[in-house]
């Protein structure tokens, strides 16, 4: 099965990977379904939707603040490492994540689409502003304060620039994740269960137009019964394999 996912990846001329939370479960990120997932011990019509935060945002920023702080810790792992790898050796042309922990970006890689946000990004419920709290520097002090966030600009509650259930994607991920689904002739699905819309059509599209799929996950997911080869494995182990395999392939 690796052999052949080998090849096919040595072989394609326009890959893309798209994943999903359990790609980070080996950085010590928790998953959100199956054993352990983040919501079977939350509700997320009370954690994670535009309604929980006008009932409760003191709650809903809890949530965050803590999940920030555990991702903040979280190193990228191999499969991270991996993708960044292929992208620089010109096999892999973009990552399109549902995942909100920047740990793509950690590992390198430069064409990323988050469909989801980004858990270490702000922004205003009122204006325009927005801000990524990696790169002002203000991080530490924004996990410490114990009131709720304010906008420096016009004193309105910030919120968490995640995408909530019910809540749109943001347009232009969106339609960048489609617009290379459409072009990929292979996908390389890791750590999705594949139930969550939008975001799994990405992999439908790569099949529907002729692409191959190669899935890695230890579980059989909704993206299984349309994978040309599933690789039933955790995600490090299964991207070091496929790595020494592709590397041998194209010398
Ligand atoms: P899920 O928690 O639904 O699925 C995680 C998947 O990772 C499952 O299929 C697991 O079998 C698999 N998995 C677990 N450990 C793994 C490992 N070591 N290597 C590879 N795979 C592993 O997470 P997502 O599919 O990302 O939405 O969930 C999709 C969306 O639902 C998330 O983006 C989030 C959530 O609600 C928003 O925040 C909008
Ligand atoms: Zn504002």
């Amino acid at each position: 099965m690796i052999e052949e996912a080998a090849k096919l990846l040595a072989r394609s001329r326009f890959a893309i990977a798209f994943t999903g939370a359990g790609i980070s479960a080996e950085s010590g990120v928790p998953t959100f379904r199956g054993f352990n997932g983040l919501w079977k011990k939350h509700r997320p019509e009370e954690l994670a939707t535009p309604e929980a935060f006008r009932r409760d945002p003191r709650l809903v920023w809890e949530f965050y603040k803590w999940r920030m702080d555990l991702i903040r810790k979280a190193k990228p792992n191999r499969a991270h490492y991996a993708l960044a790898e292929l992208e620089e050796m010109g096999i892999l042309k973009a990552v399109i994540t549902q995942n909100v922990d920047d740990l793509h970006r950690e590992a390198g890689t430069r064409n990323l689409i988050e469909l989801h946000g980004n858990i270490f990004r702000v922004r205003c419920t009122s204006c325009g502003y927005g801000e990524y709290l990696k790169e002002s520097g203000r991080l530490e002090e924004f996990l410490r304060e114990k009131d709720l966030p304010r906008c420096p600009d016009c004193g309105s509650l910030l919120r968490p620039d995640v995408v909530w259930f019910g809540e749109p994607l943001p347009r232009s991920a969106l339609d960048e994740a489609f617009r290379l689904a459409e072009r990929a002739d292979l996908v390389l699905v890791i750590g999705t269960s594949g139930v969550v819309y939008p975001a799994a059509y990405v992999p439908q599209i790569v099949k529907e137009t002729g692409g191959k799929v190669i899935e890695i996950n230890p579980e059989e997911s909704g993206i299984t019964p349309i994978a040309d080869v599933f690789l039933r494995c955790p995600a490090g182990e299964a991207m070091e394999k496929l790595m020494t395999r592709v590397k041998g392939l194209i010398g």
